[in-house]
């Protein structure tokens, strides 16, 4: 063994250089509840399902409530569980005041809000208010005539007017205008042809929107995500595009000014008048754009999420350390002072956190997940943690376009074929990011179906679930669960971790993420190994380390001022 090397084992690992700094106690402004917690999205179709039709429902998370208890997280975030024909897995909402009936019923919520608040638990509901479902009641009298008073909640385009300007679609191949024959005109679809946009323009329904929001403030919720929100107010005398207008998308599509004075209508209607946040899904196309939206002082929304870091992540080909640190460390800077953002690595539109940004390869996915779950713990910004990453569940395997049932997919699929693209690499690529990956059911034990449902599945359940699932991993002490959970009750018990300043060291080193979290005289140092070989790092606050918070390999490897690091290895050091 190398002398200079001097192996700790992690308990006892204690430098007595500490010296008790004299700093004041940093004063932290505008604290609030839901910066300090850790949200755990649902994705109810597939969390857990009791009366055996193969959908998740309210009953399984029910059942389910101690369990989101251990995990020590505070807020849930929901996916919309409304009356919706599921054209896109109920992102097409009929009915904004009505339960899916393969969900439960309003009594069933009831209880599990009641459960979750019981247990310290806060809920986020999805607001899907961009577009709503062709069958909404609403849809179906706009389209029904052309002075139909519903007819301006939706923007139209008349055919005698000629072909409306292009518009892409996320989800149709064929582009964002769809044209109904009984009015001879053209309705926008930013998504799929089902789910027609709103026109936030007319105040009507703006007013619809922030009545909805009521009705589930008034039951008790304490969130909404706001969905697809960034294309809410955009240019509706829809003027023909540049060429190149692609690389700037969100810019010409949505994020008009406007967007910002709808939102604080909706602060001055709702939000204000409840202990709610906003967070919304996307942020503008500049941090101006993000920042304005969060600004405390603006009294717009509370907290945004951008697609920075899923973006990088979506190709085979993968992403660099290097991308990952500056977008990270850029996007703390620009919230730094006045304004707050969500962590997060992946969500039900991603696949698997451990295929993206880790190794799912039986030898590393522990450790590598184990290693992403610290990042995202450790970092600034509330923490978002989709169901199954606590586990370190996988993609699946879906190599042909017939096994997909993904509006999505599907449209991804329609474009690389009218483009005339390679559809072998196209599908190979699609199996790698296809959110399907992320939307098989939960994993809870090695009985049959994963302990999911007694029924047929509504999806495919992963084939490794005997290896990967709760039951195995609640044994384990060093499981990716048990050590989720540490992560959780570390970052509620330092507050240095939700309110400190971030500084990143070492921005060159190809292989380490390392960082420290600083608050009055509280310092820690996060190192994280994001390769899958031994890495060493040289850093002068080694000679600082007062002790180990979290490792997740027994020992720690130190010489000098240099840490040597094993393939994903992430730790913790108090400093003083
Ligand atoms: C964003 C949601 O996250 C995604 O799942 C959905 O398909 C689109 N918005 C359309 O609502």
């Amino acid at each position: 063994m190398n002398k200079l090397l001097v192996y700790v084992v992690l308990t006892v690992f204690l430098i007595s250089c500490s010296k008790e700094s004299k700093k004041e106690e940093q004063t932290v402004v505008n604290k609030t509840w839901w910066k300090e917690g850790v949200l755990y999205q649902i994705y109810p179709q597939s969390f857990k399902d009791t009366n055996g039709d193969g959908f998740g429902d309210f009953r399984g998370v029910i059942e389910e409530l101690d369990y989101l208890q251990s995990l020590g997280i505070t807020m849930v975030w929901m996916n919309p569980f409304f009356e919706s024909p599921l054209i896109d897995n109920g992102y097409d909402v009929s009915d904004y005041r009505r339960i899916l009936p393969r969900y439960g019923t309003m009594n069933d919520f009831q209880d599990m809000l009641d459960g979750m608040h019981e247990r310290g638990i806060k809920f986020v509901l999805d607001v899907v208010v961009n577009h709503s479902s062709n069958e909404h009641e609403w849809f179906k009298q706009s389209s029904s005539s052309r002075d139909n008073p519903y007819r301006d909640y939706y923007h139209w385009w008349p055919a005698e007017k000629g072909r409306p300007p292009f518009r892409h679609s996320l989800f149709d191949p064929e582009g964002a205008w769809e044209y109904s024959a009984k009015t001879d005109a053209y309705y926008l679809h930013y998504f799929a042809d089902a789910q027609p946009d709103l026109n936030w323009e007319n105040p009507k329904v703006r007013q619809e929107v922030y009545d909805i929001m009521k009705f589930w403030a008034e039951k008790g919720v304490d969130g909404f995500r706001m969905d697809a929100f960034q294309f809410a107010s955009k240019d509706t005398t829809f003027p023909e595009w540049p060429k190149g207008h692609e690389k700037d998308f969100i810019k010409w599509y949505g994020m008009r000014p406007q967007l910002h004075d709808y939102l604080k209508e909706m602060y001055a209607e709702v939000i204000s008048k409840y202990d709610i946040f906003a967070v919304a899904e996307g942020a503008g196309s500049t941090f101006k754009d993000a920042h304005d939206l969060v600004d405390a002082d603006r009294n717009e929304l509370q907290m945004a999420y951008h697609f920075e870091t899923v973006d990088m992540s979506r190709t085979t080909e993968g992403y660099t350390l290097a991308h990952f640190k500056e977008v990270f460390t850029k996007w703390d800077k620009a919230f730094s002072e006045n304004g707050w953002i969500a962590i997060f690595l992946s969500n039900h539109d991603n696949s698997r956190l451990v295929n993206r940004f880790g190794d799912p390869s039986p030898e590393y996915r522990r450790v590598s997940t184990q290693m992403l779950n610290t990042f995202l713990l450790s970092m600034r910004g509330t923490p978002y943690t989709y169901y199954g990453d606590e586990l370190g569940m996988t993609n699946i395997d879906m190599p042909t376009i017939d096994k997909y049932v993904d509006v999505s997919a599907l449209g991804d699929y329609g474009m690389a074929k009218a483009k005339g693209e390679d559809l072998d690499a196209f599908m190979k690529e699609l199996n790698y990011y296809s959110r399907e990956n992320a939307r098989t059911p939960m994993q809870w034990n090695d009985s049959m179906n994963a302990g999911f449902t007694s029924g047929i599945p509504w999806k495919q359940i992963n084939e490794n679930y005997k290896d990967i699932n709760v039951a195995n991993q609640n044994e384990d002490p060093n499981s990716v669960l048990n050590h989720f959970r540490k992560m959780v009750k570390l970052r509620k018990e330092n507050e240095v971790l939700v309110y400190g300043d971030y500084k990143l060291l070492k921005a060159e080193h190809p292989d380490i993420y390392a960082f420290t979290r600083t608050l009055g005289n509280k310092k820690v140092l996060v190192v994280l190994n994001f390769t899958n070989y031994d890495s060493s790092i040289e850093l002068n606050e080694i000679q600082q380390i007062k002790e180990v918070m979290v490792n997740n390999y027994a020992t720690t490897e130190i010489s000098n001022n240099s840490l040597k690091l094993k393939p994903y290895q992430a730790i913790l050091f108090k400093l003083n």
